[in-house]
């Protein structure tokens, strides 16, 4: 692993690279977004009412977080400055603010995201965000994070390609739930997803039953702070 990489620095062509490794996968960037937060959608039975993307880098995520849940507050954050700058030239009405170490910021929410960013958070500072991002909940709140599936082959080379991983450290799915359960979270399930490229639109199906399958490029764990 080399030094931690600054997103700061890619802010101009994150898109594009992002569209270079993955491309074979969906030729739309958008893809994975949309597709996330619908997964996330789905699972949960109540309407949260503050929501924050924790890493929300440029912020590609927040436009499908603001349709699928129309009603919520919505809020980003991330350590990189410049990030952040084109998340809110893109996102006029949503606040973004930028991460500082342990400081306790805004209003705990009902609903934290996180999406590919531990890979990238120093493994010593792991538990020390998880902790973070248990105490930014509200009782009863929840938290869903999706990380690249280190056991899919493709996923690997994916990484060790791409220029902004350079300091990526993948972490198993037992790793994220065991750093859950340490920061007082309750886990409430997990699953693989990502196995089936949206041109192959006959077998999307087979994503609702291969969760178990540790080969999906991804995968995610909710994890719930009792109230
Ligand atoms: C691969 S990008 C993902 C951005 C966004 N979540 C997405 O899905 O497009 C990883 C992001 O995590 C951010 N990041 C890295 N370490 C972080 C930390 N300790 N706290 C908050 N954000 C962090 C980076 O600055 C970067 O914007």
């Amino acid at each position: 692993m080399s030094n931690k990489v600054d997103f700061d620095n890619y802010t101009d062509n994150y898109n594009q690279l992002l569209r270079e490794s993955t491309g074979f996968f969906s030729a739309s960037e958008e893809y994975f977004a949309r597709y996330k937060i619908e997964l996330v959608r789905k699972m949960i039975d109540r309407s949260p009412k503050r929501i924050l993307e924790y890493g929300c880098g440029i912020g590609r995520n927040i436009p499908f977080l603001r349709s699928a849940f129309p009603d919520a507050q919505i809020e980003g954050s991330d350590i990189s400055a410049a990030s952040l700058e084109i998340a809110r030239r893109d996102n006029p009405a949503v606040n973004f603010f930028v991460e500082h170490g342990d400081v306790q910021q805004g209003e705990p929410v009902d609903l934290i995201f996180v999406a590919g960013v531990f890979h990238h958070i120093p493994v010593s500072q792991r538990a020390a965000v998880t902790r973070k991002l248990f105490s930014r909940l509200s009782p009863g709140g929840e938290l869903f994070v999706f990380e690249h599936n280190p056991f899919n082959p493709v996923t690997r080379r994916i990484v060790d390609n791409c220029p902004y991983d350079e300091d990526a450290v993948l972490l198993r799915p037992a790793e994220l739930k065991s750093l859950m359960r340490d920061a007082s979270l309750t886990l409430e399930g997990a699953g693989y997803c990502l196995f089936v490229p949206p041109k192959l639109s006959a077998l999307t199906w087979l994503e609702n039953v291969l969760g178990w399958l540790p080969l999906g490029g991804q995968y995610w764990v909710r994890g719930l702070r009792p109230a």
